[in-house]
């Protein structure tokens, strides 16, 4: 168990709001096919803005539900595999943006599980005396790497971002990191891939470019085994949601909520059942965001918290899943 308590949750999403129709008229598809395989009525995507200022906006929301100066923040971990730069870090950019003067900053890359590892990631320092602040933002413009010529993707992502600051928990709080599971299958990457720019350089002898490690990916364009990812993210959810509680000797039951990264409403419901949870401990809010990646679950958070349905003493899991692959489950008392 790690004193760790969540001060104050924020949230962005683009106004641009896409609904199954409107995906309906750039892809053979229908609001029919995509509520039935996968939940989703709507998603937000970008409407011009990158991931550092969706990231900064989320970051205001949090510290001032927070009651933190920018200048207490100690650490920034931006998660992200959609930022806009590969340098700066988008953290970078935060810090400039907040003026975060004394943070030390940089983004962390576990696709779809990335919230969970900053989670983790923040508990870890805060054992250090000398941090008394963590902002973790997850910051996603998925629609970067879609290709909306398929259908079997485009209609699945959205973009958006949440932020949680973390501190330490006093003696006289109940709030805590009670045990995390995470895990990575490096093995398997091949499901779940989206290309970075290739070697190029004029000292390059012709055909020296290695071949696509993963098949023939020719660009950034996410390509993804559907059916494969889908048996993972039902195993792994509710497996390492199992094991954190396991570990922390409380029963399911106990649990007031139960957030699973936001991918498909049957991968939740499948994962539910296998790990007996009752359907009201589960949280979704896939119909209206549908996949934002490392941000979908502090955005359901964040909705928790500000919709007064969270209450300090409340226990929590949350587990994400996604390429690498990667997963990983948190419980907390909030
Ligand atoms: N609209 C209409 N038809 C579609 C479609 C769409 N948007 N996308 C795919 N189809 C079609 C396919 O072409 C296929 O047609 P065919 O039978 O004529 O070949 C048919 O629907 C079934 O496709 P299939 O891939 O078997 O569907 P599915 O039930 O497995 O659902 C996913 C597809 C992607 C929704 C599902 O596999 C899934 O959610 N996987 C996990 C993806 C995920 O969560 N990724 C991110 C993890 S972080």
């Amino acid at each position: 168990m790690q004193r760790m308590k969540i001060i104050g949750t924020g949230s962005y999403l683009p106004d641009l709001v896409v609904t199954n129709q409107m995906m309906a008229s750039v892809v053979e598809t229908s609001d029919e096919w995509i509520t039935s395989r996968t939940g989703i009525s709507q998603r937000h995507l970008s409407s011009g803005e990158p991931t550092w200022f969706m990231a900064v906006e989320a970051a205001r929301k949090g510290m001032e539900a927070a009651g933190v100066l920018t200048e207490a923040i100690d650490v920034i971990i931006v998660t992200t595999c959609t930022p806009d730069y590969y340098l700066p870090s988008t953290a970078c950019i935060v810090q400039a943006e907040l003026g975060a003067s004394k943070a030390i900053c940089f983004d962390l890359n576990a696709a779809c599980s990335g919230f969970v590892y900053a989670l983790d990631m923040a508990a870890r320092y805060l054992q250090d005396l000398s941090i008394e602040h963590v902002l973790i933002i997850a910051s996603e413009n998925v629609s970067k790497l879609v290709d909306y010529g398929d259908r079997s993707i485009c209609v699945l992502f959205g973009d958006g971002a949440g932020a949680v600051v973390c501190a330490r928990a006093g003696q006289e709080d109940d709030s805590a990191l009670l045990a995390t599971q995470l895990g990575s299958e490096g093995q398997n990457g091949q499901v779940l891939v989206s290309r970075a720019l290739k070697i190029s350089h004029p000292f390059l002898a012709d055909g020296a470019v290695w071949p696509d490690r993963f098949g023939s990916h020719e660009d950034h364009t996410l390509t993804m085994e559907g059916q494969e990812v889908f048996k993972f993210a039902v195993r792994v959810l509710a497996d390492s949601v199992l094991e954190t509680v396991a570990k922390a000797g409380v029963d399911l039951a106990q649990l007031r909520y139960i957030i699973p990264h936001q991918a498909n409403e049957r991968i939740s419901d499948a994962a539910a059942r296998r790990m007996k949870a009752e359907p009201e401990q589960i949280i979704s809010r896939i119909a209206d965001l549908g996949n934002t990646s490392s941000a979908s679950i502090p955005l359901c958070l964040d909705e928790l918290i500000r919709s007064g349905r969270l209450d300090r003493g409340d226990m929590v899991a949350i587990c994400g899943f996604g390429a690498g692959l990667t997963y990983g489950a948190a419980l907390f008392v909030y």
